[in-house]
C-alpha cells in the first residue's frame, strides 16, 4: 500500500515483513527527512488520512508520529497538525565529528608561499593612501570602456544568447581565425588550428605543467623570471635551475653549459621586454637558444605578454617566428593592454600540441569565458585594437620617461637601474648597506609600494633588487611615489630594520 498525494511523502508498508508496521513508518519518514525530500516546516498529513490511506490503524499512525516525536524530528502544533522541525543530521548519529584538516589534505607543495609578506601586494595598492609601483597592470583609466560597451550591447542584440553560451574547448573560432591573423603582425605564420584561447596566459603555465611535469621533473629559467611562472613550475614539484640574464637577456652560453649537466623538460623564457627585468633577448641568443633547444631536444615556453608595448628601437621577433622545427610554445595576452579581468590569453603551438592541452583544458574550466572572446574578437575585427595599443604605447613610454626623471631627480648613491626599452618595468639595484628586511613595510607606511625582487629568483636568495611599474600610477603618483621611496630606501641605509610588518593578505602578484 503507498501513500501518494502530489506530496514527498510516498510510504509502502510491507505487510510480510517482521517489522511492526508503526516502526516501517517511522523508518521511512526518518529517511525522507534525513536525506532532505522532507524539510523543516514539511506537514504530515493528519493521522486519520494517512491511516486510511495506508490502510492501517489510525493507533498505528498515532504510535509512529510519537515515535517520530521522541526522536525531535516532527513537533505537534495546535492548529498545525504534525510538522518536520529538524533534518537530523548525521552528527546526531556519529557523536563527535572531528574537524578536517585541510592542510594535511592539500597536496605537498601545492600551496607553499616562499613568505606571507607577499601575499597581499594587491590587497596594498587598493589602499588609496598607497601609490602603486609594485603590480603589472595597465592605467584602467586608459581602458577603451565605452568601446567594450557598444560592441558588448550590439552581440546582444544581433547575436543573443549565443554570446552567454557553451563555445569550443579551444576558443571562439572567430577569435582563434583573428588571432592566427594578428600574429602575423608578430611574425609568426599560424593558422587557427595552432591558437589555443586560454583563461589568462597564466592558464598556458599551468596547463603545460600539468601536461609536461612530474615532480622532480627539471625546469630551467631565467634569473630574475615571472613569479607566476616560477609558483606554478614549484606547485608542479618541479626543480628549477636558474640562467643569470643580462641586459641582452638569457645568457646563453651559461645555458649551454647547465645543458651538458642536466636534462631539463622545459626552458621557460620571457625574451622580450622582460617582467621583472625589462630586458631584451639579443638577435643573437634568440638564435643560440633554439640551438641548443634542437640540439638537446627540449621544448621552449616563450612568454610574450609585453612585446606590443614598445617604446624604443626596432621590434627583434619572438623565438616562435625564428622556430623552424615546431620547439616553442609560444604564450601571450590581452591583460597587459586591454582588461585583465577577460581572462583572455593564447597559446601558439604545433597541432597535436593543441590537441594535448585542448584535453587538459577541458577538464579544468570547459573553455574560456565566451563573451568576452565575441567582445575581443569583434573589438580587433572592428581595427580598434591597433589604435588602441598605439595610444597606450605613447601614454607608457612618456610614463616610463617620467619614472626615470624621478629616479633621477632623487637619486641615492649606489640606486642603479636599467631603463627599459618596452613593458612595464624598472629593475632596480639596491645600494648594498641597506637593510631590505622591512623595506616594504617602510614603504607601505610612507605610502608606496614596491615588488621586492627576491620572489622572482629560483630560490628567492636575492634581495638586490626591486621591481618599479610605471603604467599603472597616473604621472603624479609616479613622481611622488619615486620620492616616497627613495625617502625609504635612504633611511633605510643608516637605520636598523623595524621589528613590525605589514598586515598582508592573499592576491595575485602579476
Ligand atoms: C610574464 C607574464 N606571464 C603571464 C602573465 C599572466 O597574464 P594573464 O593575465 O594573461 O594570465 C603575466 C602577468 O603579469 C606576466 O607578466
Amino acid at each position: 500500500m503507498k501513500f501518494r498525494n502530489k506530496s514527498p511523502l510516498d510510504i509502502i508498508i510491507d505487510r510480510d515483513s517482521s517489522v511492526p508496521i508503526y516502526l516501517q513508518i517511522v523508518q521511512r519518514i526518518r529517511d525522507l527527512i534525513n536525506s532532505g525530500a522532507l524539510l523543516p516546516g514539511f506537514r504530515l498529513p493528519p493521522e486519520r488520512r494517512l491511516a486510511e490511506a495506508l490502510g492501517v490503524n489510525r493507533s498505528t499512525v498515532f504510535q509512529a508520529y510519537r515515535e517520530l516525536k521522541t526522536d525531535a524530528l516532527v513537533g505537534a502544533h495546535v492548529g498545525r497538525g504534525t510538522v518536520v522541525v529538524h533534518r537530523a543530521s548525521p552528527e546526531s548519529e556519529l557523536g563527535e565529528v572531528r574537524k578536517l584538516s585541510w592542510g594535511q589534505l592539500v597536496r605537498e607543495g601545492r600551496t607553499r608561499q616562499p613568505d606571507p609578506l607577499l601575499r597581499d601586494l594587491l590587497q596594498l595598492t587598493e589602499r588609496q593612501d598607497v601609490i602603486s609601483l609594485a603590480i603589472g597592470l595597465p592605467d584602467p583609466e586608459l581602458l577603451p570602456l565605452e568601446a567594450f560597451r557598444e560592441i558588448q550591447e550590439k552581440l546582444f542584440e544581433d547575436v543573443g544568447a549565443q554570446v552567454m553560451l557553451h563555445c569550443p574547448t579551444e576558443g571562439h573560432t572567430p577569435l582563434r581565425e583573428t588571432l592566427s591573423e594578428w600574429m602575423a603582425m608578430r611574425a609568426i605564420h599560424c593558422d587557427a588550428s595552432e591558437v589555443l584561447v586560454l583563461s589568462g596566459s597564466q592558464q598556458g603555465l599551468d596547463l603545460a605543467a600539468r601536461l609536461f611535469l612530474d615532480p622532480g621533473d627539471t625546469v630551467i629559467v631565467e634569473e630574475p623570471s615571472y613569479f607566476g611562472a616560477l609558483q606554478v613550475f614549484r606547485a608542479a614539484q618541479a626543480r628549477l635551475i636558474g640562467v643569470p640574464t643580462d641586459s641582452n637577456g638569457m645568457c646563453t652560453d651559461v645555458l649551454a653549459r647547465i645543458l651538458e649537466r642536466y636534462r631539463p623538460k622545459l626552458i621557460y623564457t620571457l625574451p622580450t621586454y622582460q617582467n621583472p627585468s625589462g630586458a631584451v633577448m639579443s638577435l643573437e641568443r634568440r638564435h643560440h637558444l633554439l640551438e641548443l633547444a634542437y640540439r638537446h631536444h627540449i621544448p621552449i615556453i616563450e612568454d610574450d605578454p609585453y612585446s606590443e608595448l614598445r617604446y624604443d628601437g626596432e621590434p627583434i621577433p619572438p623565438l616562435k617566428a625564428l622556430d623552424d622545427h615546431g620547439y616553442v610554445l609560444y604564450l601571450s595576452t590581452f591583460s597587459k593592454i586591454l582588461f585583465p579581468g577577460l581572462r583572455i590569453g593564447w597559446l601558439v603551438a604545433p597541432r597535436p600540441v593543441i590537441n594535448q592541452f585542448v584535453l587538459v583544458k577541458q577538464a579544468v574550466d570547459l573553455h574560456s569565458n565566451t563573451p568576452g572572446q565575441w567582445i575581443m574578437d569583434r573589438f580587433m575585427r572592428d581595427g580598434r585594437y591597433e589604435p588602441h595599443i598605439n595610444s597606450a604605447r605613447n601614454v607608457y613610454a612618456r610614463r616610463r620617461d617620467m619614472m626615470e626623471e624621478a629616479l633621477i631627480r632623487h637619486q641615492i648613491p649606489d640606486f642603479t637601474w636599467r631603463k627599459p626599452t618596452g613593458g612595464f618595468y624598472f629593475w632596480c639595484r639596491l645600494p648594498d648597506d641597506v637593510e631590505r628586511s622591512q623595506l616594504l613595510t617602510q614603504a607601505a607606511e610612507a605610502g608606496v609600494s614596491f615588488l621586492p625582487g627576491w620572489p622572482c629568483f629560483a630560490f628567492g636568495t636575492d634581495e638586490s633588487h626591486v621591481r618599479l611599474n610605471f603604467s599603472y600610477a597616473s604621472p603624479e603618483q609616479i613622481s611622488e611615489g619615486v620620492a616616497r621611496l627613495m625617502a625609504v630606501v635612504q633611511r633605510a641605509t643608516f637605520e636598523p630594520p623595524l621589528a613590525r610588518r605589514a598586515q598582508i593578505g592573499t592576491s595575485p602578484i602579476v
